[in-house]
């Protein structure tokens, strides 16, 4: 695997610093590759690892359905596993980003864990849900959950045994994808970070942004599955590119004749 070079990251520092130059608003997607460095697995990575299941034969409603202690266990020990893990320097440049840009930003990312809030981001949509959340089946409630959750574990707005954890599982509609999504991909700039692009409706972000006028970036390990359809390309490890990128846009978002 090789490392895109400086004087690529120069350049497509330079291509979205005059895109963001005066109120230009950037909206970044992130997946299972930003969280990568921090040592948790990728999603490709995953199946097969998984006690002889792939993720997605526990993670959908049915599943839960034929066998919901599986389904608690498989997301009991990821939301356990967190404690052991943290932002790595690609989570914490895109808090910086953010820092940067102000309401001008938006991040919505596919991961579970919350490695882009310990890193101090704040406008972030999470919309495949989030591991460290507990939603109710009988009053839709969704309340902060960090023990474990299984079929005695009470919704504390309701009262009644009729927790799952709060993650949208295969065949289900992702999160904020009536409102906030569509209006954050109205953008001048959007990058795409650490996803395999394979996976719907996160996979088409990048043409609904190119299609409202943005210039789309992909930043990823190799080439991503809609590699072909962005602007610009940064190959390489997310924790390596990011930190110099952000600090580049900074440089440039201070200087008055940038
Ligand atoms: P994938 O596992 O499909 O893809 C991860 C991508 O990150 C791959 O393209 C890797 O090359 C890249 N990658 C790995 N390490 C990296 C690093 N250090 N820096 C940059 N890139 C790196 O994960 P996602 O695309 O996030 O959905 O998967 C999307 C969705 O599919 C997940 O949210 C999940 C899954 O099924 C649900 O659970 C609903």
């Amino acid at each position: 695997m090789t490392r895109c070079d400086d004087r690529q990251l120069e350049a497509v520092a330079a291509r979205i610093g005059s895109r963001l130059a005066g109120s230009g608003r950037l909206t970044l997607l992130t997946g299972a590759g930003i969280s990568a460095e921090s040592g948790v697995p990728t999603f490709r990575d995953m199946g097969g690892l998984w006690e002889r299941y792939r993720v997605e034969e526990v993670a959908s409603p049915q599943a839960f359905r034929r066998d919901p202690q599986l389904v608690y266990r498989f997301y009991n020990l990821r939301r356990a596993a967190l404690a052991d893990i943290a932002p790595n320097a690609g989570h914490q440049a895109i808090a910086h980003l953010e820092q940067l840009l102000g309401d001008r930003f938006t991040l919505i990312t596919q991961n579970v864990d919350d490695l882009h809030e310990r890193a101090g981001s704040e406008r972030l949509l999470h919309m495949h849900g989030e591991l460290r959340k507990a939603r109710c089946t009988s009053c839709d409630g969704v309340a902060p959950w960090l023990a474990d959750l299984d079929g005695d574990s009470v919704c504390p707005a309701c009262g009644k045994a009729t927790l799952r954890p709060h993650i949208v599982w295969f065949g289900e509609v992702p999160l904020h994808m009536a409102a906030e999504i569509p209006r954050s991909l109205e953008t001048d700039v959007f990058i795409s970070v650490g996803t395999s692009g394979q996976v719907y409706p996160a996979g088409g972000f990048v043409a609904e942004a190119q299609a409202a006028g943005a210039l789309t970036v992909e930043i990823n390990l190799e080439p991503g599955e809609t590699s072909s359809l962005f602007d610009l390309k940064l190959h390489g490890p997310a924790g390596e590119i990011l930190p110099p990128l952000a600090a580049r846009l900074a440089d440039s978002s201070e200087d008055p004749t940038g």
